[in-house]
């Protein structure tokens, strides 16, 4: 059965950018309330500038996923504002591009785990009493592509993402009956700043083929996958693809990699549309 979204309360963390910031638009326009989470208040302000001028309603919530005290005071700052959680979305992150030999991989590789894997996982059990109490709510967890099958140079990035797959696959299960959905999403190589400080050198060759998609595009499957239930979001379609070839065998993983290289392949498949993630950055 399709749920409706209209006066839910959805909470986004990282939804001062990107893919938050689009999601949060993309849900007030289907009548959702929403709560607004990442470090940047100032930023926060001008997305909630954006949902009202939509008529949607906004509360900012300055919030650090990777600190327990500024996670739990923002679950309970929700709560008392809208006395609710229907909807939770873990998207806040940062990433790193640098193969497994860089001299900063460990250093970077932690601080991902740190905001990426354990701050989805300190909100999730922040949230988790609110949502018993209600006895619905929905928890969806950002991963990606590359959180099913690797690409070079993502090594550290990747396995926080597989990492992020692992723990909402167990979590779904642990909450089986309870009338708590959880989905994780998986997006290709998207329109946003998150690559921005990479050096080009480190990218996967894969990169220089691929179209990054729009924001909208995903912000789109999300408010779709919740509306569903589907508990695995993959967009765009072609992904699936690849990780088909994977679960067959890595080798075949590999290659379908290497496939995305040629932009003939690309053309057909339409993962490559003429721009790459080096237009987006100009
Ligand atoms: N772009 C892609 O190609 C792509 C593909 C697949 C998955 N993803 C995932 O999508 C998510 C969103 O990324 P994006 O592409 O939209 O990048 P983005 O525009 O750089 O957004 C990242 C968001 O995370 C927030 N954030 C970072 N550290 C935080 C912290 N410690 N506490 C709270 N918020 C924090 C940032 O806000 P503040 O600076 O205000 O805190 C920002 O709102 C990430 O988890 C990323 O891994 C991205």
């Amino acid at each position: 059965m399709k749920k409706t979204i209209a006066n839910n309360v959805v909470a986004i963390t990282g939804a001062s950018s990107g893919i938050g910031r689009s999601t949060a638009l993309a849900f007030a326009g289907e009548g959702a309330k929403l709560a607004l989470l990442s470090r940047s208040r100032s930023k926060l302000e001008a997305v909630a500038q954006e949902v009202r001028k939509r008529g949607g309603t906004a509360l900012v919530v300055p919030t650090d996923v990777s600190s327990p005290e500024s996670v739990q005071a923002a679950v309970d700052k929700v709560v008392s504002e809208y006395g609710r959680i229907d909807v939770f979305f873990n998207n806040a992150g940062k990433s790193f591009v640098g193969r497994a030999d860089s001299v900063d991989f460990e250093d970077k590789t932690r601080e991902m785990f740190e905001t990426d894997y354990l701050g989805a996982a300190r909100m999730v059990r922040a949230v988790l009493p609110i949502m018993r109490q209600q006895r619905s709510g929905h928890i969806l967890n950002m991963s990606s592509v590359v959180g099913r099958k690797a690409f070079a140079g993502f090594g550290g990035y990747s396995s926080i993402m597989h990492a992020i797959d692992g723990y909402t696959s167990a979590l779904r299960q642990e909450l089986k009956g309870t009338n708590i959905h959880v989905s994780t999403i998986h997006p290709a190589l998207t329109q946003t700043p998150l690559l921005a400080d990479a050096r080009p050198e480190d990218m996967p060759p894969a990169f220089r083929s691929l179209s990054p998609i729009p924001v909208e595009q995903v912000a789109r499957a999300v408010v779709r996958g919740i509306r569903r239930n589907s508990a695995r979001i993959v967009v765009p379609w072609q992904p699936r693809l690849l990780m088909f070839a994977e679960a067959i065998s890595p080798r075949f993983g590999d290659l379908f990699v290497e496939l995305l290289q040629n932009r003939v392949f690309g053309r057909v498949s339409g993962t490559f549309r003429g721009t790459t993630y080096q237009h987006e950055l100009g």
